[in-house]
């Protein structure tokens, strides 16, 4: 990374206006780059609107990736190449959300918005509930930190993302914002601080993209729909559901994966009875397992988006393909190590 030379760096200082001089004597770097996860919902989906915990992965193999140039002379732009939009910070309105977090992170930092670019590019599927808003929100987060010489710790990275999973979302449960700034597993119950933890066994997933577009205000929507119609079926689902969890917790942290599998295949059972499943899904789930998954299901909002796998290693290309012969228009693999191994920000 190239460093901006003493004098130089001094004489951009006097070519600004004064309430910049503080931003610049913050500039050490004329350029930053910083990347942040992709994530799937493990288990917990849906129930855990309702109080019940969920735990969430980061996908190291899908990234968003910032990058601040110093751009001296000029405002700063947020440039997201990859839907063909940009635009001045001074110019974004209110309700742009990563706008909204980076004059949040600015504010943070104290300081005046920087004359540079800030470009985003990502490898996340859009909409497909891996957490594409949240990881950009959080590269962005973290390279514009950086770029001003602060490292901000994941609690409050993920606090100014969440500002921007309102704008996207409405009222989001969190879980996106915390999985992708810890980086790490997470267990999330509402109202109860994330808590990140360290998986005792490494174990390997497909994911598996059905092609579907799934909304996940519809789904969320649909389920408080039935949920209204029938108190007592639903909230036993969520009673189930979160009964999955907590044993899915609890043999992760002890270092097994026996009968993980089967618990994965019983929270896809709940998650088909409350309504969010879809014949495409149901149909690389069913493939998975035919191809030698250990259980699978499916991960975030439903009706569409993806699907997860649980295999062993060896297995996972052969799952991979016969989920993708069964109609994944896309499939990913990835390992969730049991000390994650230190992650690129
Ligand atoms: O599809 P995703 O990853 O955005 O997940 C939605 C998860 C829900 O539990 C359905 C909603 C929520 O806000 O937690």
């Amino acid at each position: 990374m190239e460093s901006i030379p003493k004098n130089r760096l001094f004489a951009l200082h006097w070519l600004q206006p004064a309430a910049l001089c503080y931003t610049f004597l913050m500039i050490k770097e004329s350029a930053v780059t910083a990347f942040a996860p992709g994530k799937v919902i493990l288990c917990g989906e849906h129930a855990v609107v309702y109080g019940q915990p969920a735990i969430a992965l980061p996908v190291f193999r899908e990234q968003a990736k910032a990058e601040v140039l110093l751009t001296p002379g000029k405002p700063f732009t947020i440039d997201l190449p990859d839907i063909g939009a940009a635009f001045t910070l001074a110019e974004a309105p209110a309700a742009e959300p990563l706008a909204r977090v980076a004059r949040l992170t600015l504010a943070r930092l104290k300081v005046e918005p920087p004359p540079a670019r800030l470009t985003i590019h990502s490898t996340i599927p859009i909409a497909s509930g891996m957490g594409s808003g949240a990881a950009v929100a959080t590269a962005l987060v973290r390279a514009l930190s950086r770029f001003l010489s602060v490292q901000l710790p994941p609690a409050e990275v993920s606090a100014l993302v969440y500002e921007g999973e309102r704008l996207w979302h409405g009222t989001p449960s969190g879980i996106d914002n915390t999985v992708i700034a810890y980086g790490r597993p997470v267990w999330f119950q509402k109202e109860a601080p994330p808590r990140p933890f360290h998986t005792a066994i490494p174990f390997t997933l497909v994911v598996a993209d059905s092609g579907v577009a799934g909304v996940t205000k519809d789904a969320v929507a649909g389920v408080r729909r039935r949920w209204q119609a029938d108190r007592v079926t639903y909230d036993g689902y969520f009673v189930a559901v979160g009964e999955v969890v907590r044993e899915i917790y609890r043999r992760l942290t002890s270092g097994t994966l026996v009968g993980v599998g089967a618990l994965l295949d019983e929270n896809q059972r709940l998650l088909a009875a409350m309504g969010v499943s879809h014949p495409a899904l149901e149909q690389l789930i069913a493939a998975g397992r035919a191809a030698g998954a250990l259980g699978a299901k499916l991960c975030g909002a439903g009706l569409g988006g993806n699907c997860l796998a649980l295999v062993e290693a060896e297995r996972a290309e052969a799952v991979a393909a016969a989920m993708r012969r069964a109609g994944a228009r896309r499939t990913i693999i990835t390992r969730v190590e049991s000390r994650q191994k230190e992650a690129r920000t």
